[in-house]
């Protein structure tokens, strides 16, 4: 019986109160975000809304300069990993009722929850050693950093995904605190919410947000369908 079916069991789908914890891969980070590791080694980079992603865990094993922020972090490790286990359970079985998705990065359903498993994984493993280092727990409402801190900031699956729960003053503040302390890039995917529609929040940022180069630019990388779009912010 495939994973899906188990937690369909009594039909009825259990919905996530706070925010959704879970992580993406490395490997998706890289495509979500057409990321080109040789320049990256000179930058200090923010992954904002990290959740269990295994990307700070990773690049940071490969030598590059990365800090990982999220509201959730501060926890101990095995309650993360607990709300991790919790949160995948429930957005697995939502997966299965919805044909809304490309199965290309992944095979199936059980070859996205071994992925997401592994980046989780790799995170707790890494919380556990560097937390004082690698993760700070912070609202991306009010950044902790001063202006022009970090060069490349990344923020995935949270802004304009959400557009139904998280209104767009939260865009709008967000998206100035992360320009605020970048010093010269911000990225953000994806732009979609569900069924290829992209967010209406995006057209509002290009015409809100002056003073910056807003780019919609395509990315190797596809799950969600219409998903293959990020968001490039360039400050002048
Ligand atoms: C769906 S997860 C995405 C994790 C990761 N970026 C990825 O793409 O795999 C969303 C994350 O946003 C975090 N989050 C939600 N609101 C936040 C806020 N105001 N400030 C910082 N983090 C927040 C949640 O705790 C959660 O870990």
């Amino acid at each position: 019986m495939s994973i899906a079916k188990n937690f369909h069991t009594n039909n009825t789908i259990k919905k996530i109160e706070g925010p959704i914890f879970i992580g993406r891969t490395w490997a998706e980070y890289i495509k979500m975000f057409d990321l080109k590791r040789k320049d990256l080694f000179n930058d200090r980079i923010l992954d904002c809304a990290a959740g269990a992603s295994s990307f700070t865990a990773e690049m940071s094993k490969r030598g590059y300069e990365v800090i990982a922020l999220d509201i959730l972090y501060g926890e101990d490790p095995d309650i993360l990993c607990a709300k991790y286990r919790e949160h995948m359970k429930v957005l697995i079985g939502g997966l299965a009722s919805v044909d809304s998705f490309v199965w290309n990065f992944f095979s199936d359903i059980e070859d996205l929850k071994e992925k997401r498993d592994d980046a989780c994984r790799e995170f707790i493993e890494d919380y556990r050693k560097n937390r004082e280092t690698h993760y700070i727990k912070a609202d991306l409402n009010f950044l902790p950093f001063p202006d022009n801190s970090f060069s490349m900031i990344l923020c995935s699956h949270l802004l304009f995904i959400y557009d139904h729960r998280l209104d767009y003053k939260f865009h709008l503040n967000i998206i100035k605190e992360m320009i605020r302390v970048s010093s010269n890039e911000v990225r953000i995917y994806p732009l979609v919410k569900n069924r290829k529609l992209k967010s209406d929040f995006v057209k509002c940022i290009i015409n809100d947000i002056l003073d910056v180069d807003i780019q919609i630019v395509k990315v190797d990388y596809e799950f969600r369908k219409g998903g293959n779009e990020m968001m490039r912010i360039i400050k002048s």
